[in-house]
Formats: structure tokens, sequence, C-alpha cells
């Protein structure tokens, strides 16, 4: 198997939508794919697909393609789907709750424990299928759990004060949704800053290049 270090960063990034793909093809009853064919559905050339999944070695072969179970399992044990890292959500708000009802995340290598609010009044209502915690227990929680990674979706002035409580806690990879983007201190921490938005505007951006194209042509 491919060392995660050895991977280009570029590579890792385009990992989970093969992952998401290939395990369609399984669902499928997909035996073997080629890159032609990978390339037809997810739309980027047979050349750039060879390349990425040259990482891992041994998986294309000539006149056969790839084999779709083999491969799946091996992007799956490098993005470390199979890890089952403990993760507890903080601020079960309007973003918070959708998260945790609607992210798989068993299936992405986490399991969700916990969810936390500052707000008393939401204490043991239910978000996805966890009961809302106040935040006075994370402490005692961390202790018992240890969970690893932390969702947030709290307000951007509260995140560095929650993200140093949480790393003395024992975090050490955060899934950052609050709109400041979080910058931490040790070398063992990880974060996932995600701006929605930011996607938008990557869309607006085409949808704008694509809109001067077709004035261009009239
Ligand atoms: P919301 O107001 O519905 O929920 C925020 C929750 O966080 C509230 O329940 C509040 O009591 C709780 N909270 C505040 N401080 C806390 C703390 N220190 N510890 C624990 N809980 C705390 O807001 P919503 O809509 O859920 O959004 C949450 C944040 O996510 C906002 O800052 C928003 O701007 C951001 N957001 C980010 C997106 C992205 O793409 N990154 C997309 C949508 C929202």
């Amino acid at each position: 198997m491919a060392k995660n270090s050895s991977i280009s960063p570029s590579v890792i990034k385009r990992l989970p939508r093969y992952y998401r793909f290939l395990g369609e093809l399984l669902k499928q009853g997909t035996e073997r794919i080629s890159s032609r064919e990978l390339s037809d559905m997810m739309k980027i050339t047979a050349s750039q697909i060879r390349q990425d999944l040259n990482c891992f070695g041994g998986f294309g072969q000539q006149g056969y393609g790839y084999n779709v179970r083999d491969l799946h399992a091996e992007i799956g044990k490098i993005l470390g789907v199979d890890k089952g890292f403990r993760t507890i959500l903080i601020g079960a708000g309007n973003l918070g709750r959708a998260i945790a009802a609607h992210i798989n995340f068993s299936t992405r290598g986490c399991e969700l424990v916990g969810i936390f609010d500052i707000d008393r009044s939401l204490t043991g209502e239910k978000a996805g299928e966890l009961s809302i915690m106040h935040t006075d227990e994370l402490e005692k929680f961390c202790r018992q759990k240890k969970p690893m990674v932390a969702v947030l979706c709290i307000p951007k002035a509260n995140t560095q004060e929650i993200a140093d409580r949480l790393v003395a806690l024992g975090i050490k990879a955060f899934w950052n949704f609050s709109h400041y983007d979080l910058s931490i201190d040790h070398d063992d921490i990880v974060v996932e800053n995600v701006h929605l938005g930011d996607s938008l505007m990557t869309l607006t951006y085409r949808a704008k290049a694509a809109e001067e194209a077709a004035r261009d042509q009239d």
C-alpha cells in the first residue's frame, strides 16, 4: 500500500471522488473498469486517472483495467474510512443539526459520539440520533470517551476559544464550518476549514465565464 506521505496533496483531494464513483460501480456489480470508462464517468482525462492511480501501484493492468473492489478498498484504506475516529460536534444550531442528521460519518472514517451546545435550553433535545449535551459536560465526556475529531458549527467569535479548549482535551482534528480560518500551532493537529460559500463563488465564476463566452459568440 502507498504511504500517505508519498501521495501528493492534489491527488489526495481527488481521492474521495474516486472512492465515491468506485463505490457506485461496486453497488452495480461492476468488477473491473478501464481508465477510459472511468474517465467518461468522472469527466476527467484517462491520463489523469492513470497518473493518479499509479501512485498506489499494481492496480491497473494493461488490457484489464482496474479491479473495482481492490481499488475501492485501497483508496478507502488511504483515506482512513475504516478508522472510526470518535467525533464530537459543537454547536447544535441549524447547521450542526443538519450535519448531525445528514452526514454519514461512519462510512467516512468517523463515529459521531457526542453533540454539545452552550445553550441550556437545547440540552436533551435530539440532533440526528444523539441527545444534545451542555458544553459544561465536555471535560468529563472527553476524559471518558476520548474523541479525536471535532466538528465546529459555532459562530466565528467563539471558535478559537473552543478550539483551544478542545486541543487541551485531546482533539487532534477539526472539521471547521465556523467561517473562521482556524490555525493551530501544533504539528500533530489537523484542520479542514469548510466554506460552502467559496464553492458557490467557484460556481459563479464559472457561470460568469460561460456567460461571457456565449456573449462573445453572438
Ligand atoms: P445557529 O445560530 O443556528 O447555531 C449556532 C449554535 O452554536 C447555537 O445553538 C449556539 O447556542 C451554539 N454556540 C455558540 N457558541 C457556542 C460555544 N462556545 N459552544 C457551543 N455551542 C455554541 O447558526 P448556524 O446557522 O447553525 O451556523 C453556525 C455557524 O456556521 C455560523 O457561524 C455560520 O456563519 C456558519 N456557517 C458556515 C457555513 C460554511 O459553509 N462554513 C455554512 C452555514 C453556516
